[in-house]
């Protein structure tokens, strides 16, 4: 080898150093955005102190804010960061969260971070596993960002990190964006914008934070090493330099598109320099959720007897490992009709926190739907079941709370709205962590309001049904709020919906009306201490278990439209979770459920 040879192979190497650095991202941009969607129980402070943002700068990008005091749950806050170039390998901005007990990379994704990451997300860029998170350590929540895509357009700068939800679509965000829907697709190639989840990112055309967004020195910097590494492959190209097997370039759409690894991938990105890449378009990743029957079979030894977790009203529940997670399989008595079957492709989209979620069904041989398996079981198993340790007051709190959260979701944030038509104790399932999600949404069938017997069956259960659906089979969210009132009355006092008295003679009598019976006689208190679960002993706050039973009245009422919508009965329950003695502390929240139970 001479030396001009081995100068040259020098020469070489350091510029395949080079390119191989050049990765997908050479440089980040000053700012971008995250829109974080209020769940209820948050608020500035607390989004503030998640992201390290001073409260002052997040509000420049929030002009409509009326009160900072108090922004209303569900709407969506622009939380303004710095978007880097992680590992030369994506953009990004790394958030360190402090773990509080109980977290699980689920609540964290989910709740914490109102879906801007996801708990694959979060496994990758920590070292726990999502079963050992430590409390009150530090880890990393990776939230993906933009700075724009030059083949798509020049004139935006400014990205906001949008998680869709149930109910978004392209055109709801073009008009809420101001940038046209193509503009909107053509950064997002390879997105379903009614997936209902998912991240896409939106140019922020309409938000002045007075921040210049956008092309920064990096990106000079950047075009330098492009026109570099296009003088290299040039030069390579004749070299003939092997392949390296490296992985596949990464689809996302962000300030250069170029694939990790070799030369002819990073030609590919230059070729197709004006047009977004019409084989992006092509990918859809969407998760098969039709299992066949012999992988369900297999999954549940063959339905054995003994994977048998329960049987109810409309199947058997078989429980079963598939593809290396923990599943429910609930065999249907029924085919799945047409209709049926596009309903449950929608409902595999679904995803709250407090909901069962349905990862998928199969229709061989008859229905089977496969949902995430939960842990703990149902709460009437926990509040009649032998044993089991009796729940202590504040878990019943949180437990009623939750089941209100999963349900006020499906009345008021899916599209189409859900009426659920079977709350009960069973079908309120408790995992590990003793936190609780509605099961069984959905399989009462689309029910649009004011629909009368005539389209719909009537499905539920006696001692949760109210008089206006039992008698004439009226459906309306209130179903669900009296069946709640009912359940509400199940974790005071631990009793079946419908009561067996054996004295003075044997009948049954529901649980509403016992409760009924002693609210407002002379010595009521002593008369619903009695009702009280006898588990709990002494070990409950008179005032807090007296706030939940004028709740569960309030719910149980016989007129239907003056019982409390689901969203009350969260911010009424959150108040009485928050703190059992200082009810009043959220009176500035104006509900409904909150007058009838303050009261007193
Ligand atoms: N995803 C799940 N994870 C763990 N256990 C489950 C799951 N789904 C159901 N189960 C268990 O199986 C039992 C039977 O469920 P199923 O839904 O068939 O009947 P049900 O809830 O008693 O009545 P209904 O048919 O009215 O819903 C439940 O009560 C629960 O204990
Ligand atoms: C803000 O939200 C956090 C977390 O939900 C809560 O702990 C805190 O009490 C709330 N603060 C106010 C003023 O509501
Ligand atoms: C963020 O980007 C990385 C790299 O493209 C990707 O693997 C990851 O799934 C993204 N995360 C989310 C939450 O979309
Ligand atoms: C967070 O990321 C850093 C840098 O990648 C890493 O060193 C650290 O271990 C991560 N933290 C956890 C909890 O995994
Ligand atoms: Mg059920």
């Amino acid at each position: 080898m001479t030396i001009k040879e081995s100068t040259k192979l020098l020469v070489c190497l350091l510029f395949l150093i080079l390119i191989l650095r050049v990765e997908a991202c050479i440089t980040g941009c000053k700012l971008a955005l995250a829109s974080y969607y209020v769940w209820e129980g948050a608020n500035l402070t607390y989004i503030s102190e998640i992201f390290d943002q001073e409260f002052s700068e997040i509000l420049k990008y929030n002009p409509t804010i009326p009160n900072p005091d108090f922004v209303r749950s569900t709407s969506r806050i622009n939380v303004p960061f710095t978007c880097d170039c992680l590992n030369g390998d994506f953009l990004g901005h790394t958030f360190i969260y402090k773990t509080q007990r109980g977290d699980t990379y689920h609540i964290i994704a989910e709740q914490a971070f109102s879906s801007l990451t996801t708990v694959d997300w979060l496994e990758r860029v920590n070292r726990y596993g999502d079963i050992d998170i430590p409390e009150n350590v530090e880890i990393n929540v990776t939230v993906n960002c933009s700075c724009g895509d030059r083949h798509v357009s020049r004139d935006y700068g400014l990205f906001l990190t949008y998680p869709l939800r149930s109910g978004d679509s392209l055109s709801e965000l073009a008009a809420a964006s101001g940038v046209p829907a193509e503009i909107i697709q053509r950064y997002n190639p390879a997105s379903d914008f009614n997936a209902g989840n998912g991240l896409v990112f939106v140019p922020a055309k309409g938000i002045s934070g007075g921040a210049v967004a956008g092309i920064s020195i990096g990106a000079v910097f950047g075009v330098l090493v492009l026109a570099l590494a296009v003088y290299v492959i040039v030069y390579r190209s004749k070299k003939k330099v092997a392949e390296a097997s490296l992985p596949p370039p990464r689809s996302h759409d962000q300030y250069l598109r170029i694939g990790r690894g070799s030369a002819s991938n990073l030609e590919k990105a230059l070729e197709s320099i004006d047009v977004a890449s019409p084989r992006m378009t092509g990918i859809t990743v969407e998760k098969s959720v039709e299992f066949s029957f012999e992988e369900l079979a297999k999954a549940t030894n063959g339905f054995s007897i003994s994977n048998k977790i329960g049987q109810g009203g409309f199947g058997t529940v078989y429980y079963a490992e598939l593809r290396d997670e923990k599943a429910a399989v609930k065999k249907m008595d029924m085919q799945a009709s047409k209709e049926f079957l596009a309903e449950l492709k929608f409902l595999t989209h679904v995803h709250h926190l407090n909901l069962v979620r349905l990862i998928g069904y199969c229709i061989e041989s008859c229905l089977f739907l496969v949902y995430e398996y939960i842990e703990n079981g149902n709460l009437g198993q926990h509040l009649r079941g032998s044993g089991r340790e009796p729940l202590s007051w504040p878990t019943r709190v949180q437990i009623a709370l939750d089941a209100a959260r999963g349900l006020e979701y499906i009345h008021e944030h899916t599209v189409p709205v859900y009426i659920h038509r079977d709350i009960k104790s069973a079908n309120i399932l408790i995992d590990k962590n003793f936190r609780a999600k509605v099961a069984d949404f959905g399989l009462t069938r689309l029910t649009e309001y004011g629909s009368s017997s005539l389209h719909t069956r009537l499905v539920g259960t006696f001692g949760y049904m109210p008089p206006e659906y039992a008698q004439y089979g009226d459906v309306s969210a209130k179903v669900d709020v009296y069946a709640f009132g009912v359940v509400l009355y199940e974790l005071i006092s631990a009793k079946e919906a419908i009561v067996k008295i054996k004295e003075p003679e044997n009948e049954s009598k529901g649980l509403v009306a016992l409760f009924e019976e002693v609210l407002g006689q002379p010595n009521e208190e002593e008369h619903l201490r009695k009702l009280v679960d006898p588990r709990l002993g002494d070990n409950y706050p008179f005032e807090s278990v007296y706030k939940m039973i004028q709740l569960a009245k309030a719910c149980t009422q016989e007129n239907a439209q003056i019982r409390p919508s689901m969203r009350s009965i969260v911010v009424a329950l959150m108040t009485l979770s928050s703190s059992t003695e200082d009810w009043d502390v959220g009176s500035f929240y104006e509900s409904q459920a909150m007058h009838l139970i303050s009261g007193r």
